[in-house]
């Protein structure tokens, strides 16, 4: 039986290529930027899988030029990059990687939290621009975070573990999610509110939802204008939460006093983008999960995921289960001899 032919759409951190490779015929993408969407369409049309990355677009147009592809394993949590949809009808499978960069997430998280509310990169700019002047009882004060309240928004793993620090450093925190968590509420004593009331209340907003049609823009002019003018907003889930402008907008206006964004759209963030003018933003090129244990864990669960599902098998982090019967099917004794 010929080996199954797989495309993996970057070099990755950790041992995954080498597993993969006791497995199938690997094919590595080794440049620094992703391949281009033609590329990427032809790569697709050679392989049974993919092991792909959230800068992939794997869209209907791929999935439908390539008959022989079977599996997308995307090194992720978020699939925003997949449609999910397309790969359904094509009778793909879609995985994720989910839970192996819920701390490191949160850890950056908490960074962003700590840089916003102790002025720590304007503090850095001031020093290397030459205007660290004296020791001021008034310069660059900022807020504490112990006694202020942090309202979440999205509570999957990266929220729980967001929530779980922001009380041990003394925060209140709230929560608005799509499922009420009772338990957690009680554990880490932390109280879900309306998501009107959270952006009313909260002194730091921080995104934690899944980018979806319905999700998109679920920051603008309306929520932010209904923050606090103190208020702080964090994103290191996906940049299109946000619409970006009426980001821009509130910053400039003081409507609101800060953000931290890890994401952004388009990402990269071209240098020219007005948000980077204003001193009162800061942001990262989405780097939250970025230690070198997490990315080497989700690459190793990115191709556990692939050859559990090279062998027949559904893997736990399936998408679109709800295909599971017809992929069986498709790929019955067509990658293993069983
Ligand atoms: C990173 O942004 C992820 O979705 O894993």
């Amino acid at each position: 039986m010929p080996r199954p032919s797989v495309f993996v759409t970057r070099l990755l951190p950790g041992g995954a290529i080498e597993f993969l490779k006791h497995h199938a015929a690997v094919r590595v993408w080794r440049e620094e930027e992703p391949p281009l969407a033609e590329e990427l369409v032809q790569q697709a049309a050679r392989s049974d899988a993919i092991l792909s990355l959230l800068t992939d677009r794997i869209d209907a147009n791929l999935l439908s030029n390539s008959p022989r592809l079977a599996i997308v394993s995307n090194m992720a949590t978020g699939f925003d990059n997949v449609d999910i949809g397309a790969a359904s009808a094509n009778n793909v499978l879609v995985t994720r990687t989910p839970g192996v960069l819920s701390e490191t997430t949160a850890e950056f998280t908490i960074a962003l939290l700590f840089a916003t509310s102790r002025r720590i990169v304007e503090g850095d700019r001031s020093v290397r621009n030459g205007q660290w002047k004296t020791w001021g009882p008034n310069v660059l004060l900022g807020v504490d975070l112990a006694g202020a309240t942090l309202g979440i928004i999205g509570m999957g793993g990266v929220g729980e573990a967001v929530a779980r620090r922001g009380r041990a450093l003394g925060m209140r925190v709230k929560y608005y999610s799509r499922t009420r968590k009772r338990d957690l509420e009680k554990e880490l004593r932390i109280s879900y509110s309306s998501f009107t009331s959270l952006l009313e209340r909260a002194d730091f907003v921080s995104l934690h939802a899944p980018l979806t049609a319905e999700t998109k823009h679920l920051i603008g002019k309306a929520e932010l204008d209904l923050m606090k003018p103190s208020a702080v907003l964090i994103n290191t889930a996906r940049g299109p939460l946000v619409n970006q402008s009426a980001l821009y907008t509130a910053l400039s206006r003081q409507r609101i006093a800060a953000a931290a964004i890890d994401v952004s759209d388009p990402e990269p963030m071209p240098p020219d983008d007005p948000l980077l003018t204003l001193p009162n933003v800061i942001v990262t090129p989405h780097i939250a999960s970025a230690s070198t244990a997490t990315r080497s864990r989700m690459a190793m669960l990115a191709a556990e995921n692939l050859v559990q599902a090279l062998q027949g098998k559904l893997p736990k982090h399936t998408v679109n289960r709800n295909i599971a019967r017809q992929w069986r099917e498709r790929v019955r004794g067509r990658f293993t001899s069983s």
